[in-house]
């Protein structure tokens, strides 16, 4: 069959577009159902530098698994793609803080109706004493560097659900998702 590239424009209409992967021993094949890339999200006009990918964030809410009404907290939410991801979870309550004003103004364009509260701070010193869930990546001084300090005094959290960098091992649980060709691991810490 012709591969078409989609670099070079849109490919031919009323045609079925197929991906194959193939990691290891592992082949994917999918076939996509919508018009659009179900994993480009409408409401992410800009990203910043450690994004994470929209699917994922969406696996670790999945992990979170806030009850409706839980107050779930991104304490270093750079673009807002956590926070933005768990409102599938009706009536979840969701924040997003960073360090950087100018990220939080990204992540608050991300989400122009609101429906997140967003607010500038440092992930050390958070808003508030307790949250149902804290959803993050949190920075590793790799791609993103940690600016002043990340972790809390005299905070607590039900649940835990922290993209984690290679080799950082808290504890808790580590599941493994189904990405397409990825298998990033999610660390689930539980009180
Ligand atoms: C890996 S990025 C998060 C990306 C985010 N999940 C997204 O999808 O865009 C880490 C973020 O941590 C922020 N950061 C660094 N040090 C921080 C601190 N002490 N408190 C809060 N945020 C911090 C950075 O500004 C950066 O936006």
């Amino acid at each position: 069959m012709p591969y078409w590239s989609r670099r070079n424009g849109a490919p031919p209409g009323n045609r079925l577009s197929w991906r194959v992967s193939i990691v290891d021993d592992e082949a994917t094949v999918a076939v996509r159902i919508a018009d659009r890339p179900l994993h480009r999200r409408e409401y992410r006009r800009a990203s910043v530098p450690g994004s994470v990918h929209p699917p994922l964030a969406a696996a670790m809410v999945r992990l979170a698994a806030p009850r409706p009404g839980a107050v779930l907290l991104d304490p270093c939410c750079g673009s807002g793609t956590i926070p933005i991801e768990s409102l599938a979870v009706q009536d979840v309550f969701a924040i997003g803080t960073d360090i950087d004003p100018a990220t939080v103004a990204v992540a608050r364009g991300n989400d122009p109706a609101g429906r997140v509260r967003w607010a500038v701070a440092d992930a050390g010193r958070p808003p508030l004493r307790e949250v149902d869930v804290i959803a993050s990546n949190p920075p590793w001084d790799r791609q993103v560097v940690t600016r002043e300090t990340l972790v809390p005094q005299r905070f607590s959290a039900r649940k835990v659900v922290l993209l984690l960098p290679e080799g950082v091992d808290l504890g808790g649980e580590r599941r493994q998702v189904s990405l397409f060709g990825q298998r990033p691991v999610i660390t689930v810490l539980e009180r």
